[in-house]
């Protein structure tokens, strides 16, 4: 079969193997962990000279159990302890090392009935963000062994293990071997262990540390036709620039074919279709040869010649190793026959087969890492706060939101610790959490200053501080920015006066309460605004020009419950709104709520969006219904700066989304076309918000709205939801809704809503799904034909005839994964199933788009790293040159 491996590159290496003795050999940067070991406990493991030590400074969950004692003879005694993991879904080993550095990583998992019922599990083992292998344990009288060859790139790693649901995962050992840096050299991607033996060695379990430098495991292996040579001299050499130095006592072993014309073969299949491989060959001669003999032997992969003529050194190792991945192949075959010339049939010493795996996902900066780690230590946090804090995703830490933008390391934007028993003063290590927009540190015993530097958190968007000890003025800056709409301050809350912040400044008791006065005074719109409040606790609609509450004065009517500091910042006057639109210079866009134009508070872009005040409800509820989506926040809904409620005036202020809204990347408007991994991308934000509007909220927020001019796109291209909960505000809307009660937008309306008039999230849902065959099919909801197709229709149509090439945007060209794509489908046609019970609920719908994404970036890397065929060539680094004396 042409599978196009001739054109590989493969250099062979000369080089000399160390000579190798049992003895004391420097075990520097050697990290040796004995699992579920006391504390402080190390020994030294008499077969290999290994010191271990205990993993107890490694992490601090689990418990430490021991393999059952008729076990205990057979194996060695790192093995004989273990740490299991009961608790938690993650549970991570934080190791220091060195970045940079080459590492052999090695976990090892001895089960040993250490639970007495022999419950073998399954699990996930994790490096960093990255799911480095599934352990699966079928025998609990057997090591499963996980080796890595991988260049951590902080001077940590993470090693984790995630509860799959299949039993309790556990750990006998982690060991790191620094290794060269020459060596195992990879395009891309780190090196998993798929096969590593000493090929002819027999009766001996094979061979690790003492013998090899590096500490690789070295089984035996032999096959059916294979017989063996050997030499009881050593394989060796005085020089040691060999990067790959394989051991002596190893390459002292060969096979060679019983029948002298056969060749030497293995083969081994392809784990995944994608899966890439690297391979290292070992030869050295271990026969003197005679004047009149020679060896010499040519290399294929799968039928093609690989390498060859080669003739190998006495007693000097040579390897031979693929320089970029072998892929493409169910089943890879190698065979090693002599050539024409050659007197002696060819000869193997050992070799090592690799998979390729790609750690893509970044752990979070390092240092968000550094600054939530010492809050951890410094308040005692209690939580199950391990591993890396924001990746993956699915395991970030309890409290913590990031924000996930591509191959940038992942930063904190959102830290929750309320009700979490925090004692003392806020901690300085929080202004180190520089990208921080939501700050909630209610319901403890925090004392002490509300301090400045809350104020270098430029993006901090929402501050709750309620229900703390809390005394002092409040920071300039931070009241200045809540009054500028840009921060929402709680400090006190309207339901529990004990124990809330009693000696904050603002509360009537303050002494330094003027203070307020010159900062409301120096800043422009401030005094008005607050004038505004005075209004609405008076009851009244209109300003009155004499009163010059403050926001203590106000926050002493404790009598009038529903104002909040939060209400009062939020609002603007419509002069105010003149101001921040430049009066409402530029239109962004109309919608069914009104028109949209563009503004600036300070150097910050909003859109402010007037509504018709034709269809809007009283200011109360209007006011009501506000507040509420003001406290609304997550990064995949658009976020709710302020509003203005002045007679018939009503607008509503918002981020700014740079890239406008799906349907007009969609339809063509746009000169550039989004690829699909942008698609999936944007249906996964725009579905966690809405699995956010329907879970996350109390009570849940039903959009009614969902549709693709509803999906706004920053600049970046991350999807936001926008427009949710307006439909509350607005119950009778006319304009582009249907006005019988039933709200929504012709094709995107929920059939049985519009039949049943009963609204459930999955009205929400059948909306999602025809967005998401929007996105998959560049078409509209509705067809502007004759017929007005339905996009579902013409999606079952099409998916009748059974090709989803068809479905999918032409203008793509078929640059999409095909799995990735027909899970997109899969999920989009469920979700518009005509009977509400059949579809699936958001959070199933975040699940299955996640799936889609890594299939799409597989296929990407798999196109991109598919060029480099082209650019083949031989290298030949000549073998002889460096050995000195020849063996030829
Ligand atoms: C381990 O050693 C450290 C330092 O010597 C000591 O502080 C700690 O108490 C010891 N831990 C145990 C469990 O013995
Ligand atoms: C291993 O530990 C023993 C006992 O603590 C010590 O004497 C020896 O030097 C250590 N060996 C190495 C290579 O670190
Ligand atoms: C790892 O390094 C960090 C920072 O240098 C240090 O605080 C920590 O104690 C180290 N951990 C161990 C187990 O040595
Ligand atoms: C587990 O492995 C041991 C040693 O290889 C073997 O003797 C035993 O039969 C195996 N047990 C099972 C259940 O396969
Ligand atoms: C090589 O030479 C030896 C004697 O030196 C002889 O016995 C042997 O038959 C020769 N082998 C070949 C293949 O010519
Ligand atoms: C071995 O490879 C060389 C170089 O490609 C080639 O000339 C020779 O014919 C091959 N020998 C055999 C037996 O295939
Ligand atoms: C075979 O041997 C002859 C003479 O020693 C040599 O010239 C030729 O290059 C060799 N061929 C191969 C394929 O090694
Ligand atoms: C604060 O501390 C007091 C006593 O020190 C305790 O009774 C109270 O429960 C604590 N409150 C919170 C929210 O932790
Ligand atoms: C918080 O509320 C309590 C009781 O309602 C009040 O005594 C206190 O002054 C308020 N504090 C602030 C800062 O408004």
């Amino acid at each position: 079969m042409a599978m196009g491996f001739k054109h590989f590159i493969f250099a062979l290496l000369a080089g000399l193997a160390l000579i190798l003795a049992a003895h004391a050999q420097d075990q520097s940067g050697f990290i040796s962990i004995a699992c579920g070991l006391p504390a402080n406990f190390t020994f030294t493991e008499t077969k290999t000279g290994i010191n271990y030590t205990s993993d107890a400074t490694y992490i601090d969950t689990g418990i430490s159990k021991s393999i059952s004692h008729e076990l205990g003879g057979g194996h060695q005694r790192y093995v004989w302890n273990l740490r299991s993991f009961p608790q938690g879904i993650r549970n991570c080993y934080t190791i220091n090392l060195t970045a940079g550095t080459k590492y052999l990583i090695r976990a090892t998992f001895l089960h040993g009935n250490y639970d007495g019922n022999d419950d073998l599990p399954q699990f996930d083992l994790y490096i960093g963000a990255n799911t480095w292998e599934t352990v699966k344990v079928v025998n609990s009288s057997v090591s499963v062994i996980k080796e890595l060859i991988h260049v951590p790139s902080l001077n940590y790693i993470h090693v984790c293990l995630v509860n799959s649901g299949l039993g309790t995962p556990f750990i006998s050992a982690i060991e790191l071997r620094p290794l060269l840096k020459t060596s195992y050299v990879t395009k891309s991607g780190s090196l998993a262990l798929y096969w590593r033996v000493d090929v002819g060695l027999k009766a001996n379990l094979g061979y690790r540390y003492g013998y090899d430098v590096h500490d690789r495991y070295w089984a035996p292996y032999n096959k059916l036709g294979w017989t063996d040579l050997s030499t009881l001299l050593s394989v060796d050499d005085s020089q040691s620039d060999h990067e790959y130095q394989p051991p002596s006592v190893v390459m002292r072993t060969a096979a060679t074919p019983v029948n002298d014309n056969d060749p030497l073969e293995f083969s081994w299949d392809s784990e995944y279709a994608t899966s890439e491989y690297y391979i290292y060959m070992h030869f050295a001669e271990v026969v003197k040869l005679q004047p009149n003999q020679s060896r010499s032997f040519n290399i294929t992969l799968n039928g093609n010649h690989w390498y060859g003529p080669l003739t190998p050194d006495y007693l000097k190792a040579n390897t031979l190793y693929s320089t970029s991945a072998i892929s493409g192949s169910a089943k890879y075959e190698v065979s090693i026959f002599k050539t024409e010339n050659s007197t002696l049939p060819p000869i193997i010493n050992a070799f090592e087969i690799y998979s390729v795996k790609y750690f893509q996902k970044s752990e979070t900066n390092q240092e968000d890492v550094d600054a939530i780690t010492k809050m951890k230590s410094t308040y005692g946090i209690k939580r199950n706060w391990q591993g890396d804090p924001c990746a993956p995703k699915a395991y970030s830490w309890e409290g913590l939101n990031c924000s996930y933008d591509g191959d940038t390391p992942p930063r904190i934007t959102s830290l929750n610790l309320s009700s979490s028993g925090l004692i003392g003063e806020i901690s300085a290590d929080i202004s180190n959490l520089e990208m921080l927009q939501y700050l909630d540190l209610s319901n403890n015993n925090l004392t002490g200053s509300v301090p400045d530097f809350l104020s270098q958190l430029q993006y901090l968007r929402v501050l709750n501080l309620e229900r703390n000890q809390l005394s002092g003025p409040i920071p300039a800056e931070l009241l200045a920015r809540s009054k500028n709409g840009l921060l929402s301050l709680s400090i006190n809350s309207t339901t529990s006066s004990v124990g809330d912040n009693p000696n904050l400044c603002g509360s009537g008791s303050c002494k330094k309460n003027s203070f307020l006065v010159p900062i409301v005074a120096s800043l422009s719109g401030l005094l008005i605004l607050s004038l505004i409040v005075a209004a609405i606790l008076l009851g009244l609609r209109r300003r009155k020009q004499q009163d010059k509450t403050t926001v203590g004065m106000v926050d002493t009517r404790s009598s009038i419950q529903n104002i909040t500091m939060e209400s009062i910042q939020r609002q603007f006057t419509y002069s105010e709104l003149l101001k921040i639109t430049n009066n409402f210079e530029r239109i962004l866009g109309k919608g069914g709520f009104g028109t949209v134009y563009r503004g600036n508070i300070d150097d910050r872009q909003v859109a402010v969006k007037m509504l018709s005040p034709s269809s809007v409800q009283g200011f109360q509820q209007f006011q009501s219904e506000v507040k509420l989506l003001l406290r609304v926040y997550h990064r995949n809904l658009t976020t709710l700066v302020g509003y203005c409620y002045e007679g018939t005036n009503m607008g509503l202020i918002y981020e700014y989304m740079a890239n406008g809204d799906l349907k007009a990347h969609l339809s063509g408007e746009k000169a550039f076309i989004l690829n699909w991994e942008d698609r999936i991308q944007i249906a996964t934000d725009a579905a966690q918000g809405l699995e956010y509007l329907h879970n996350g909220c109390k009570p849940p927020i039903i959009h009614r709205d969902v549709k693709s001019t509803n999906i706004l796109l920053t600049e970046n291209f991350h999807a936001k939801l926008s427009d949710f909960g307006l439909s509350k505000i607005f119950p009778n809307d006319g304009g582009s809704h249907v006005s019988t009660g039933v709200v929504g937008t012709p094709g995107y309306l929920d059939p049985e809503y519009y039949r049943s008039n009963k609204l459930t999230e999955k009205s929400d849902v059948y909306s999602f799904g025809v967005v998401l065959l929007e996105i998959i099919t560049s078409r509209p909801a509705i067809d502007r034909s004759q017929e007005r197709t339905h996009i579902s229709q013409w999606v079952s149509f099409m998916l009748a005839k059974g090709d989803i090439k068809n479905i999918v945007d032409p203008r793509l060209r078929g640059n999409f994964n095909i799995n990735s794509a027909w899970k997109a489908v899969e999920i989009a046609v469920a979700c518009v199933s005509p009977t509400s019970a059949k579809r699936p609920t958001m959070s199933q719908v975040v699940a299955i788009l996640n799936e889609c994404l890594p299939a799409e970036l597989a296929r990407v890397r798999e196109v991109h790293g598919g060029e480099s065929i082209d650019l083949i060539e031989m290298i030949n680094m000549n073998v002889t040159s460096e050995l000195g004396p020849s063996a030829r």
